[in-house]
């Protein structure tokens, strides 16, 4: 035992020895800058608006240097493969974080088949990311517009030595990290940081926050009350079944729902199954997730393909029932039979407007930082 004892004393003499050494500083090193990150606090909105706690993983908790690192990381053109675009190219904080485009475009000027979605209150979203749902956390999707041949079209393999060879990031990703060496740096790390920006872009400010909120002064007009009460089918008004999927306070069930955008006379006729294609549920074909209507005044085009120009073509579209299939929500057939009048879909697009928040939109925090 005691002989063990010392091989053991032995062992971690050299070893320690070895570290001491000192050894020619190989340009790589990162142990010379500090590495002392700092909580990032989010605003408590759980109790303020009644927003469901963020869920956030243990590996990657927020901190004041990941979350700069991220938003660095989300702005740099550095991550497409020909320096052009950024995840703010499809994803402006003017628009609430979505392109203005019906579908997007990516660095070859090819044109996906979705239309770019707001990244708002994006923490909250814990039901699956994408119109289909295909992925479950900010990590794992932040690794994908990379090397998306219609989006980014760079190689993680490239992009890490462009990082580790880059006059600032690797003491970013010392300060966020601690890692040791610059050789560290990886596209995993780098997809933490940008979820840790991301998950800070907390939208929570707009006109029915201050009412919810009892601000003095601030009140809803006769038409945002009337809208209200048709959306969330409050008093007398008749119901307009929104507030079904569009419900609390981030105005989404965070379900899978088909909102009778096409007809389709089998299941399998759809031009998109959205989430039946991710999960291979024919029942599940032509059902896409209930988006967040905060900032809506602020992202149009509207729809998985971007395929209504504006509000009263959305309202349009509800006001009519929608296109029969089999997987079609019966809300909307209920929609239409209450014969949605004029007055009452501008009422309705009236209060849709007061869920705008451009506190969120002109944030500091969330701007371009080069
Ligand atoms: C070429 C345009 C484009 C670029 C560049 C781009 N995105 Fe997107 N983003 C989209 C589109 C389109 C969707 C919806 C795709 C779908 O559902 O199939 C999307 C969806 C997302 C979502 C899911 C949102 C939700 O509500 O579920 C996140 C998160 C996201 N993008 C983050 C990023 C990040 C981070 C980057 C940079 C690494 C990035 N995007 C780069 C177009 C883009
Ligand atoms: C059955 C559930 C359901 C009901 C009821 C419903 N919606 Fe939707 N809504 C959705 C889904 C799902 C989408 C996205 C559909 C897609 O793109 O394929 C959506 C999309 C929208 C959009 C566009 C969002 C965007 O980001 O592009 C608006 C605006 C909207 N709904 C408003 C309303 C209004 C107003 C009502 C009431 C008249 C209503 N919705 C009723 C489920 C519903």
């Amino acid at each position: 035992m005691k002989k063990l004892y010392f091989v053991f004393l032995l062992f971690s003499f050299l070893f320690a020895c070895g570290d001491d050494t000192p050894t020619p500083y190989d340009g790589n090193r990162l142990t010379h800058i500090t590495y002392a990150p700092i909580p990032y606090k989010l605003p408590n909105l759980d109790t303020a608006l009644g927003f469901l706690a963020m869920p956030i993983p243990v590996d990657n908790p927020l901190t004041v240097e990941g979350v700069e690192l991220g938003r660095r990381l989300f702005y740099d053109p550095i991550l497409s493969g020909d320096s052009t675009q950024s995840c703010a190219s499809c994803h402006k904080q003017a628009l609430a974080f979505t392109d203005g485009n019906s579908v997007s475009k990516g660095i070859a000027g090819q044109f996906g088949r979705r239309s770019a979605m707001s990244l708002e209150n994006i923490g909250f979203m814990n039901k699956g990311l994408f119109w289909d749902g295909r992925t479950n956390t900010l990590e794992a999707q932040a690794l994908l517009p990379v090397e998306d041949p219609i989006e980014l079209h760079h190689t993680w393999g490239n992009l890490e030595q462009k990082l580790r060879q880059h006059p600032d990031y690797p003491t970013r990703f010392r300060k966020a990290f601690g890692i040791l060496n610059k050789s560290e740096i990886n596209k995993l790390l780098a997809s933490k940081a940008m979820a840790q920006f991301e998950r800070t872009l907390i939208s929570g400010n707009a006109k029915v926050d201050k009412i919810r909120a009892k601000e003095a002064g601030v009140q809803f007009t006769n038409d945002e009350t009337a809208g209200f009460e048709l959306f969330f089918n409050v008093g007398f008004a008749p119901d307009a079944q929104c507030g079904h999927c569009h419900s609390g306070s981030l105005y989404t069930n965070h379900l899978y729902e088909n909102n009778g955008l096409d007809s389709a006379l089998a299941l399998t006729d759809f031009r998109d199954n959205g989430l039946g294609g991710f999960n291979q549920n024919p029942n599940d074909n032509g059902k896409f997730r209930t988006p967040s209507l905060r900032n809506i005044a602020l992202t149009a085009p509207y729809m998985h393909d971007g395929r209504f120009n504006t509000l009263e073509e959305v309202m349009a579209h509800y006001a009519s029932g929608g296109h029969y299939s089999e997987t079609r929500n019966p809300f909307l057939p209920q929609i239409r039979d209450i014969r949605l009048s004029a007055k009452q879909q501008r009422q309705l697009i009236a209060f849709m407007k007061t869920l705008t928040d451009t506190t969120f939109t002109t944030n500091p925090a969330f701007k371009n930082p080069f």
